[in-house]
């Protein structure tokens, strides 16, 4: 998986592994930020993975949570958000823009997680086409976060995805992107809608175990890769935690190309590239980039 576009390479004498840094580079700089990404792009990280949400005014802008996080977020005075919210659906862009999510809240479990993450503050959450524009050469898998539990949390799978194709389309960027979700209503509507764009199917245990209100699906599971491919694939992004080297051999045997994430243990790194995956999203893409 070299390139968004370019054909299945698992098979060739030489192959190249996609590494991609999540969310930016999320152990190294803050998450979903531009200055995390031209950070990580200058230490020689290719491709991102990123996660967007819309504000009221169709702002189309990169968040992981659906409302601001209490861990990440201070309001325009400086101030941390004593809990979550309020949801980006419904600030307009000018008033998100207040906010700052340069550095994680010191104490929180997420600082524990993260101990390296350097802060840069003032950083602001930044739209998408601000990133296409900033990065021009990198590549990018766009998480389209809705979730068929809460639609109240977010614009409509086809509304926020297609939100997102249009500043992709502004961008030029078709051929630089990936579209991905757990909620496969997104992908359902761009394979409908957009032949052109490359697409990944996330799955992890909770999704799999609950497939009738992620996939739409009340009849029995059968095989996770073999839904994938049943959809069309070309790309399946199972949490890494659930693969094994069955699955891989089993995706690959039915076309795919296996993306896990996130993936940010040597060890784990080195054993999935044994296996054969065709990339993988990880907080350390200089790690994995220094491994493959
Ligand atoms: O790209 C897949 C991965 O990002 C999914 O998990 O919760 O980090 O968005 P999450
Ligand atoms: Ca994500």
């Amino acid at each position: 998986m070299t390139t968004a576009g370019e054909p299945c390479s698992h098979h060739a004498m030489t192959r190249k592994i996609d590494i991609q840094g999540h969310r930016g580079a999320r152990a190294l700089f803050p998450e979903n930020t531009l200055e995390g990404f031209l950070a990580a792009a200058a230490l020689g990280v290719e491709a991102f993975e990123l996660d967007v949400a819309m504000t009221a005014d169709g702002v189309v802008v990169l968040s992981h949570d659906p409302v601001l996080n209490p861990d990440i977020a201070r309001d325009g005075a400086g101030v941390w958000l004593t809990r979550r919210g309020p949801a980006i659906h419904t600030l307009t862009h000018a008033a998100l823009s207040a906010y700052d999510v340069g550095r994680i809240r010191p104490g929180s479990t997420l600082s524990v997680q993260f101990p390296e993450q350097a802060p840069n503050d003032g950083a602001h959450i930044p739209t998408l086409a601000q990133v296409l524009a900033a990065l021009p050469h990198a590549r990018f898998t766009i998480e389209v976060k809705t979730d068929p539990a809460h639609p109240d949390w977010t614009a409509t799978p086809a509304a926020l995805a297609d939100a997102t194709l249009s500043v992709v389309d502004a961008a030029g960027a078709v051929g630089r992107v990936i579209v991905e979700s757990f909620d496969w209503r997104v992908q359902r509507h761009v394979r409908q809608t957009r032949s052109d764009i490359r697409l990944a199917w996330l799955t992890r245990a909770e999704t799999v175990r609950d497939a009738a209100l992620w996939w739409g699906d009340a009849t029995g599971v059968g095989s996770v890769p073999g839904r994938v491919a049943a959809e069309g694939g070309p790309i399946w992004a199972p949490d890494h935690t659930d693969l094994t080297e069955s699955h891989v051999r089993e995706a690959h045997a039915l076309g795919l190309l296996v993306l896990p994430w996130t993936v940010n243990q040597p060890a784990d790194i080195s054993r999935l590239i044994a296996w054969g995956v065709d990339g993988l999203i990880t907080d350390r893409p200089d790690l994995a980039l220094g491994l493959v």
